[in-house]
């Protein structure tokens, strides 16, 4: 099967609009306000520097060499007695396992869209009311928009690389970054920005424990979209004569930018309002649309507009989780893309439903496991233990298995022997040792 490919414009925003998603303008605010601000964000910068940046170019790279699905590109590119490399590209799955919470967030972010239009609630009891109301009691509006959700996101996977996918990231990218930067420019005037930028970029080291740690390094892979295929099956399409280091690097920049950018935003919002930084997954829910209601029409707007951004964020992602698996059906079971959207979205789609009920009042307990809501244990598990796991596998394939003439004579060629041998270092030594650090610390066998 012949994959279609991207323009050159198209597969950087359809990659960056992969790599920017809720992470960046929901989760890394959060976890920035939770792990205290700066020291956070510079372990953040250093991941993504000298890890993510290199793992996102092996991950190109495989896609880009073996064109075809995460599977079959492992296979075709694994020397002829290590095939067995290619259930590494069972990655593609963690794309599912996501798309269970992150359909059930959009959702949410459909719902708010909504609700702006009835006025945003004028006090923190308000706000946590209309937010715990819908995820406790409201399994049937969130049932709604999960839908409404997984209808559009399947539809665009449906229509295809060039006619769905490209299309789509070609006018959201744009319209989100236009959106973003606007707001930025509009909070650099108020009160609280320099209090924001000093809380984002001031470290403060006795903040910074383990877990800290272990969470900055999990979410560089999330918020890079990296260790589960997403990258690799749209550089299965990745034109001719494009460079895979340049791409990556764009990509990882506006991935970066994007986060940071929203960080600055929604923390001038609060601080310009005197509120705590600390607020956990109801940071954009709760927090942000009470201190917007201090600003009148102007707050209603810009929420209005934070949420249309926060939707396609999270679209132009959710795409991309959805398309390895597709790739794959196509690929491995000579299906037609209508069957595969229909197996994968079907498969998520259910998966999701638990994990909403899993924080209603009245299913809470079905769905719960030890305690833990799925939901949790969902993003838990892909987060902290399947996209570093993907991005360990990722780097050992990359810096040990393949075959090396082949290959690297691509990125040499990009990068200049110097940078290579750069490169190369962080894939085969950094990468595994900071990722299988990790692993081994969340598994509570070694500890910081
Ligand atoms: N990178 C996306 C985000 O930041 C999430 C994602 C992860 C998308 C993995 C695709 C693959 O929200
Ligand atoms: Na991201």
């Amino acid at each position: 099967m012949k994959i279609a490919q991207f323009s050159r414009i198209g597969f950087i925003m359809a990659a960056a609009g992969s790599a920017v998603g809720l992470g960046n303008i929901w989760k890394f605010p959060y976890m920035t306000g939770e792990y205290g601000g700066g020291a956070f964000v510079l372990v953040y910068l250093i991941t993504i520097t000298f890890i993510g940046f290199s793992v996102m170019i092996a991950e190109m790279l495989i896609g880009s060499l073996g064109r075809k699905d995460t599977v079959g590109s492992f296979e075709e590119l694994a020397p002829p007695n290590k095939k067995g490399w290619k259930y590494a590209g069972f990655m593609g799955f963690n794309g599912l396992i996501i798309m269970t919470f992150y359909s059930v967030v959009i959702g949410w972010i459909f719902y708010y869209l909504f609700e702006i239009f009835s006025g945003l609630p004028t006090s923190t009891d308000m706000a946590k009311e209309t937010f715990d109301n819908l995820v406790a009691n409201e399994a049937g509006i969130q049932l709604f928009w999960h839908t409404v959700a997984t209808i559009i996101v399947t539809y665009i996977v449906y229509r295809g690389i060039k006619g769905g996918i490209e299309k789509i990231n070609l006018i959201l990218m744009p319209a989100l970054m236009l959106i973003l930067f606007g707001m930025l420019i509009y909070a650099f005037n108020l009160d609280g920005f320099s209090k924001a930028f000093s809380f984002m970029f001031a470290p403060d080291w006795s903040k910074l424990n383990s877990e800290a740690i272990v969470r900055a390094v999990g979410h560089s892979f999330f918020t890079l979209s990296l260790g589960m295929g997403a990258i690799m099956t749209y550089a299965a399409s990745l034109p001719k004569h494009t460079s895979i280091t340049q791409t990556a690097f764009i990509v990882t920049f506006m991935d970066t930018l994007i986060a940071l950018v929203a960080g600055l935003v929604i923390y001038t919002f609060l601080f310009t309002e005197g509120a705590p930084p600390s607020q956990g997954p109801g940071l954009v829910f709760i927090s942000l649309p009470v201190v917007l209601s201090n600003f009148g029409t102007v707050g209603t707007v810009l929420a209005l507009l934070f949420f249309l951004a926060l939707s396609f964020a999270g679209l132009t992602s959710a795409v991309s989780l959805v398309e390895p698996v597709v790739q794959y059906i196509i690929d491995r079971f000579n299906q037609s893309r209508f069957k595969a959207v229909l197996i994968a979205g079907s498969a998520y789609y259910l998966i999701g439903v638990g994990a909403l009920l899993s924080y209603t009042k009245d299913y809470g307990n079905i769905f719960s496991i030890g305690g833990k809501p799925l939901f949790d244990l969902l993003e838990y598990t892909t987060d902290s233990i399947l996209l570093p796991l993907g991005g360990l596998l990722i780097a050992i394939f990359v810096g040990y298995i393949l075959q090396k003439e082949r290959v690297y004579s691509v990125l040499k060629n990009e990068m200049g022997k110097r940078y290579f041998d750069i490169w190369l270092f962080s894939i085969r030594y950094i990468a595994p040792l900071a990722l299988l650090f990790m692993m081994l610390n969340l598994m509570g066998i070694l500890k910081i």
